[in-house]
C-alpha cells in the first residue's frame, strides 16, 4: 500500500502547499463578482455548467484555510479574480471584492501560511471579448494596470507573486484547439495570443516593480512529448510539439527569443516588431512555477496549416482525465530548466495532482489510494532532483478542493478534500490525512 512517508525526507526549508484558482472555487454569484469569458463559454458550449456556485469559497474561505493548516502545509497558491475586483469596467472597483481578498490574505498570514497569489488564472472579464480578448494588445495594457492595482492594494501582504498561469492554455488550448474559453480554432488567433499573453506578463512585471520589490514569477505548464516510435517523421513531429507547447514560452522568458522550429510554422502570424516585445517579455524573474501533469504520445499527422502532429494517449496507468501517470517527466523538466535555462532560479512545482472518480464510502470517507500513489511517485522524482542539487524549492498539490474543472464542469475531482456541490460540505479524503500524518 502506498503512503506519503517520503515527505519526511524533504529538507525543512522545502515548501509544501496546495493550489486553487478563483473561478474554479469562489463562486461568482457571491460578492458582486462580474462575468468572465468562462461564463460566456459555459453558456454557449458547456450546457450552462458554469462557476456561479463552484465551492462557494467566497463564504467558506475561513474553513478552507483551516483545512490547509490542518494538512500541515505551509503555503497557499490562489488567484485574484479580475472580474470580482472590476466587475463592470476598468475603473469602478467592487469594494466587496477588495475586502474579500484582504480578509483572505489576513487569514492566510494569521494561519502562518505563505501566500502565493497569481494575477491571472483565466477568468478574463467578459467585456474584453468585444476587443477580441488577448488578441488585442490593449488587453495587455489593462492587465498591467490591474497588476499595479493589486500591488498597491495588497503588496505588503505577500512576497512572491505570479503573473500568468499557463500561457499555453490561455493561447493554444483556447484559440487553436478551442477547448477552453473563448473556444476559438484559428491559428492566427492562437499565435497572436501566444505572443500577447507573454507581453502581458512582461508589462505586468514592469507595473509590479514600479510599486514594490515583489519576487515575481510566472507559471508554465510543461508537457512531455514522447514520439510514437523512432520513425523520423514522428521524431520531428515531437520536436515541433515540444517547440510549440514548451520551448515557445520558456525560450521567450529566459532567453528573449522564440524557437526557430516553432517560428517556421507560426512566424508569419507574429506582429512585425515582435522582437521589441521580447525584451519586455524576458525581464529577469525571481522564481519559476512549473505545473506538471502528464505526457503525450506524438505522431506525425499532415495538416494544411503546418501543425503536422497529433497527440495521443499511451498505455500507462491513467487518471480520471485519461491522463497517463508519467512522473519521470516532472524531473525531466526540472532538470531542463536548470541545465538549459538557468541553474540558479528557484523552481516551484506550482501544480501537480490527479482526478479520481472519488466516491464517499459507507463511513462517509473517501479512499483515494490512487491519488496517494500519484503524489508518492511525483514526490520521489523531486527528491531525486534535490539529491542532484537542482533548485526545486516547493511543491503545490492541485488541488485543495474538488472544484469546477473548466470544460469538464464538476465531473472531475482533483481535491485533497471532497466537496458535496449540493450543500458545500467539505470532507477530507484519505490523501489529505496521509499528507498530514507526516507533516504535522
Ligand atoms: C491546470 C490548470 C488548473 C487545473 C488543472 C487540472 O492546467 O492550471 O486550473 O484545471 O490543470
Amino acid at each position: 500500500m502506498n503512503n506519503l512517508s517520503l515527505v519526511k525526507n524533504f529538507p525543512s526549508s522545502f515548501i509544501f502547499g496546495t493550489a486553487t484558482s478563483s473561478y474554479q472555487i469562489e463562486g461568482n454569484k457571491y460578492g458582486g463578482c462580474g462575468k468572465s469569458i468562462w461564463d460566456d463559454f459555459a453558456r454557449k458550449k458547456l450546457n450552462g455548467i458554469d462557476g456561479l456556485n463552484a465551492c462557494n469559497h467566497y463564504e467558506y474561505f475561513e474553513e478552507d484555510i483551516k483545512l490547509i493548516k490542518g494538512l500541515g502545509f505551509n503555503a497557499y497558491r490562489f488567484s485574484f479574480s479580475w472580474p470580482r475586483l472590476f466587475p463592470e469596467n476598468n475603473n469602478d472597483i467592487n469594494m466587496d471584492g477588495v475586502d474579500f481578498y484582504k480578509r483572505l490574505l489576513d487569514k492566510i498570514l494569521e494561519s502562518d501560511l505563505e501566500p502565493f497569489p497569481t494575477l491571472y488564472h483565466w477568468d478574463l472579464p467578459v467585456r474584453f471579448s468585444k476587443i477580441e480578448g488577448w488578441e488585442n494588445k490593449d488587453t495587455c495594457k489593462r492587465f498591467a494596470e490591474f497588476s499595479y492595482f493589486i500591488s498597491q492594494q495588497y503588496g505588503d501582504l505577500f512576497k512572491k507573486i505570479a503573473t500568468v498561469n499557463e500561457p499555453w492554455c490561455v493561447s493554444w488550448l483556447s484559440h487553436y484547439l478551442g477547448e477552453h474559453a473563448p473556444g476559438k480554432q484559428n491559428l492566427k488567433s492562437a499565435v497572436s495570443t501566444m505572443h500577447n499573453i507573454l507581453l502581458a506578463h512582461g508589462l505586468s512585471v514592469e507595473a509590479l516593480k514600479t510599486n514594490n520589490s515583489h519576487e515575481i514569477g510566472i507559471v508554465l505548464n510543461n508537457q512531455y512529448g514522447e514520439p510514437l516510435d523512432q520513425k523520423e517523421e514522428n521524431l520531428n513531429a515531437t520536436k515541433l510539439f515540444d517547440s510549440i507547447h514548451n520551448r515557445w514560452f520558456s525560450d521567450a522568458i529566459f532567453k528573449g527569443t522564440y524557437p526557430e522550429l516553432a517560428l517556421s510554422v507560426l512566424g508569419d502570424y507574429l506582429p512585425k516588431n515582435y522582437d521589441n516585445d521580447l525584451i519586455v517579455i524576458s525581464h529577469p524573474l525571481k522564481w519559476i512555477g512549473l505545473n506538471y501533469y502528464t505526457r503525450s504520445i506524438i505522431k506525425y499527422h499532415k495538416s494544411e496549416d503546418g501543425i503536422n502532429y497529433k497527440t495521443l494517449r499511451g498505455s500507462l496507468k491513467k487518471t480520471d482525465m485519461d491522463w497517463e501517470y508519467f512522473p519521470e517527466g516532472l524531473s525531466y523538466f526540472i532538470k531542463r530548466i536548470n541545465k538549459e535555462y538557468n541553474d540558479k532560479i528557484p523552481i516551484y512545482i506550482t501544480e501537480n495532482g490527479m482526478a479520481n472518480d472519488d466516491k464517499l464510502n459507507s463511513k462517509e470517507e473517501v479512499d483515494d489510494d490512487d491519488r496517494i500513489e500519484f503524489f508518492d511517485l511525483h514526490l520521489k522524482e523531486i527528491l531525486k532532483c534535490l539529491r542532484e542539487g537542482l533548485t526545486v524549492k516547493g511543491y503545490f498539490a492541485w488541488s485543495l478542493l474538488d472544484n469546477y474543472e473548466w470544460a469538464f464542469g464538476y465531473t472531475k475531482r482533483f481535491g485533497l478534500v471532497y466537496v458535496d456541490f449540493d450543500n458545500f460540505n467539505r470532507i477530507p479524503k484519505k490523501s489529505y490525512y496521509e499528507f498530514s500524518k507526516y507533516l504535522i
